[in-house]
């Protein structure tokens, strides 16, 4: 009968003990509200990273000489754009050649991109350089990182909206769609979203020099 009893308290003192741990269980639901972690936020930034750099976007995010990119798989060694073709502090090329004399403006951004190779890319958008202060061009994972989360260089966005700006923009349209056998920007426009969003959730951390 003791022995029962003793039996009955373990039983139950076991059953309080189990209290905790049926809380910890609950726990991981918890932590799917819990804001993603640094390693995450990094691991996104590196996605971002990997598509801002791609020749795609990069040959328009160039400095302040103003010369567009010639770089990729479909161009040999990266160099500056044929024909002596530069920006301008205009970066339209208004101070000699509008980029828009070549590159045809799209009326509607689903009409079909460059049909053939070397053809002049086109979109939905007047042709031109990124803002300077946007210069991607051979700039390193930390300098982006730091350039694209500064309002001062990011054309004051915050970065949910420097990704909005990525889903609607007729440039990153064409970047991830460019015909004429260029090499797509990598992941998806939907993918590059995500990992800004995830990114900034994380408190839009930066990888070390
Ligand atoms: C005389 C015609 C002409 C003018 C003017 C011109 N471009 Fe181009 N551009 C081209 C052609 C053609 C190509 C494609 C070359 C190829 O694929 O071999 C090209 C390609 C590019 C590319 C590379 C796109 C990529 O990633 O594949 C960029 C960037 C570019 N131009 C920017 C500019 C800018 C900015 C201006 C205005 C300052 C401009 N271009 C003016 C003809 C022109
Ligand atoms: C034809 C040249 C061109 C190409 C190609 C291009 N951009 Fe841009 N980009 C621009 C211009 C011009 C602006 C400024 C327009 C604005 O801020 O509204 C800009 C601005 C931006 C901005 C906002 C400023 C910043 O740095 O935070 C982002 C983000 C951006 N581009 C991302 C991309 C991505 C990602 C790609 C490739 C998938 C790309 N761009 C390809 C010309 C280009």
């Amino acid at each position: 009968m003791i022995r029962s009893r003793l039996t009955l308290a373990s039983l139950v003192l076991g059953l309080l003990l189990a209290g905790p741990a049926q809380a910890q269980d609950a726990a991981p639901a918890a932590a799917e509200a819990a804001p993603p972690s640094t390693e995450e936020g990094l691991a996104n930034w590196q996605v971002f990273y990997e598509v801002a750099s791609h020749p795609r976007c990069a040959n328009c995010h160039t400095g302040p000489d103003n010369w567009p990119m010639w770089s990729g798989p479909s161009y040999g060694e990266p160099r500056r754009h044929g024909m002596n073709i530069n920006a301008g502090d205009s970066r339209v090329g208004a101070e000699a050649l509008m980029c828009s004399t070549c590159h045809v403006t799209l009326s509607d951004a689903g009409s079909e991109p460059d049909p053939l190779p070397h053809a002049a890319p086109r979109a939905a958008t007047p042709w031109m350089l990124a803002p300077v202060e946007t210069e991607w061009f051979g700039k390193s994972s930390v300098e982006i990182c730091n350039q694209i989360k500064d309002p001062a260089r990011n054309g004051e966005r915050t970065i949910e909206e420097v990704a909005e700006h990525v889903g609607e923009g007729a440039f990153q349209t064409w970047a991830w769609n460019p015909g004429g056998g260029r090499e797509p920007a990598p992941h998806s426009k939907t993918q590059a979203i995500d990992a800004l969003l995830t990114w900034a959730a994380a408190g839009a951390p930066c990888p070390e020099e």
